[in-house]
């Protein structure tokens, strides 16, 4: 994903900003990049440039961590974030078959960002609300019971918003 001038600038100045918190003895590279990812919503290579540097070893083997955890986000996150509960009692009732529906409807790969940004998808864990299995977040929202219907009529229903709010109509 393309990211701006700007964003990168402030990516690469967030992040020195995080680094100087650190002595540079390698322990410190994970937190270090949770709180990169705290700050601006995901780990840029720029990042992962910086780190290396800071912390004295090759951006391949910073990489290798950061796609290794998948606690960290590589594009930034969308404007509506959809995530997909993977915990046991969702994943029984085809949580999977939820996450497909998405990743169809939207066009990207769980942990990726759509090209304009509206929509990221990620996969998280039990949200608490395992009686409503299978559930998918948006934003902040629960939706219970899911099926792939249910996942069309959300994608369309936040389509529908965002163009009248382009539109100047009310939602
Ligand atoms: S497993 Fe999905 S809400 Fe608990």
């Amino acid at each position: 994903m393309q990211l701006t001038e700007e964003e990168r600038k402030e990516a690469v100045e967030k992040s020195r900003e995080i680094l100087a918190r650190y002595d540079g003895s390698r322990g410190g590279l994970i937190p270090a990049l949770q709180q990169i990812q705290d700050v601006l919503g995901y780990v840029p290579a720029e990042a992962m440039r910086e780190a290396a540097g800071h912390f004295g070893m090759p951006a391949v083997d910073v990489y290798g961590v950061v796609t290794f955890y998948n606690q960290f986000r590589l594009t930034p996150p969308g404007r509506h974030q959809v995530k997909v509960c993977m915990g046991t009692a969702c994943h029984m009732k085809g949580g999977n078959i939820i996450m497909e529906s998405w990743e169809r409807v939207l066009k990207v790969k769980v942990g990726e960002t759509t090209p304009d940004r509206e929509f990221s998808l990620e996969r998280v864990a039990c949200v608490g609300c395992c009686t409503m299995a299978p559930v998918a977040l948006v934003n902040e929202t629960v939706h219970g019971k899911m099926t792939p219907t249910k996942v069309d009529g959300l994608y369309f229903s936040h389509q529908l918003a965002n163009q009248q709010k382009k539109e100047g109509m009310p939602e």
